[in-house]
């Protein structure tokens, strides 16, 4: 039999929890907008959040734990990292802060080192950056395949995957290997073919790179068709180098999310805003390719659902910090420390139709982070200092 914790003397408890008249879903439904409790207290018992409150009124528990006065938020949410590979592309990083530009073809070198490398070498580097992400406060991430590109190699990364998540994303359609550049179509009929048939059952979702040196409308159509058939969900990499087709086209096969939309026109936001596709912004990838930010207050404006992930890849965002891109899109997109904080939590549950994760009220898993800090401000304010105190997963501390 399980034991119920109260955790009192909560700071500031941000809940994500459906207000009174809240038009949004509720607890079973998922998160609701960005709410939070001052002065509160939480009951969680077995995997579950039971109650919430103000700690005046909690009721009693088996056991107590005291917060100090610390701030308790939903364990973050991170929907779009791409973390099965070997290698290292620093040299690349350190050339574009030298005045290089960003081009969708360093992922090949990547493709190389993965392919070259042994599954427990990859084992091994997937499971220290899941560690990465948890000691930051990261409790439910996805991963993509996409730096295999051969039959095998893509088979064996989202088992991997599979090893750490159970959101794993089939990403054949990265870019096109080296030994198919003069055949393209050759390399669709692949990764919507045989490619598919191995990877299918270890995934959730299916993504594409739609984007100049990557797929073209038609190409990542095919692919992401092929995965609805096999009943997985598509998820999209769109408008990060430029303007293109990718957003509509998400919002066409009803994608759960369209990645990147730095490039965006007012037709894109328009299809954006009246879809249940969320726009998940990725500013690390922004910050390590010194590109322009994504426009989040002109997204937020339109009634987009925005969330933010850490893309997480070794070519243009090598980071598993939600705090860091928390504070990236306060100080740099513009949004309030609410907006940043839900998008990275419930923003994130919600590109994942996750109903379970990204808030803490009845019902909702125990996934949570205490910071030792008094409010959720303080992941913006306070940038690049290890905040996270504490995470509980499941409702088991870490
Ligand atoms: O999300 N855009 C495509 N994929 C990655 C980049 C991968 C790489 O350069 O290795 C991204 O930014
Ligand atoms: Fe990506």
């Amino acid at each position: 039999m399980s034991r119920s914790l109260l955790i009192t003397r909560i700071g500031e408890l941000v809940t994500n929890a459906p207000l009174e008249g809240d038009s949004r879903p509720g607890p079973g439904h998922g998160p609701g907008r960005f709410a939070a409790l001052r002065g509160a207290a939480l009951i969680i018992d077995g995997d579950r959040v039971v109650w919430t409150g103000l700690a005046s009124q909690a009721p009693p528990a088996d056991e107590v734990a005291d917060a100090g006065g610390r701030a308790v938020l939903p364990g973050f949410v991170d929907s779009h990292a791409h973390l099965v590979f070997a290698g290292d592309r620093s040299a690349e990083f350190a050339a574009r802060m030298a005045g290089r530009r960003y081009e969708a073809g360093g992922i090949r070198s990547t493709v190389a080192a993965t392919r070259a490398a042994t599954d427990a070498r990859l084992r091994a580097g997937l499971n220290r950056l899941a560690a990465e992400l948890l000691r930051q406060g990261t409790t439910t991430f996805e991963c993509k395949s996409g730096y295999g590109l051969t039959v095998p190699d893509e088979a064996r990364s989202v088992a991997l995957a599979a090893e750490v998540t159970d959101e794993v994303t089939y990403l054949g359609a990265h870019v096109i290997p080296a030994e198919y550049e003069g055949d393209p179509a050759g390399y669709v009929d692949l990764v919507c073919g045989p490619m598919l048939d191995a990877c299918a059952p270890a995934s959730r979702w299916v993504d594409v790179f739609c984007e100049q040196g990557a797929f073209a409308a038609d190409e990542a159509r095919a692919v992401l068709t092929a995965g609805l058939n096999r009943g997985l969900v598509p998820r999209v990499h769109a408008g990060q180098l430029g303007y293109g087709p990718g957003v509509r086209l998400a919002v066409e096969l009803g994608a759960a999310s369209a990645d990147h939309c730095t490039f965006l026109t007012d037709a894109d936001v328009d299809a954006l805003a009246s879809s249940a596709t969320v726009a998940t912004l990725l500013p690390g990838a922004e910050f390590s390719t010194r590109q322009p930010y994504p426009d989040a207050r002109r997204l937020l404006d339109a009634g987009v659902t925005v969330g933010l992930a850490t893309d997480c890849n070794p070519g243009t965002s090598y980071t598993t910090s939600m705090p860091f891109c928390v504070a990236l899109a306060v100080r740099d997109m513009r949004m309030t420390t609410e907006e940043a904080v839900w998008s990275a939590t419930a923003g994130g549950a919600r590109a994942l139709r996750r109903t379970d994760v990204g808030y803490l009220a009845p019902g909702a898993k125990a996934d949570l982070i205490i910071l030792d800090a008094p409010s959720h401000a303080h992941l913006a304010y306070r940038p690049g200092v290890p905040l996270v105190h504490a995470v509980y997963r499941s409702g088991r501390r870490l």
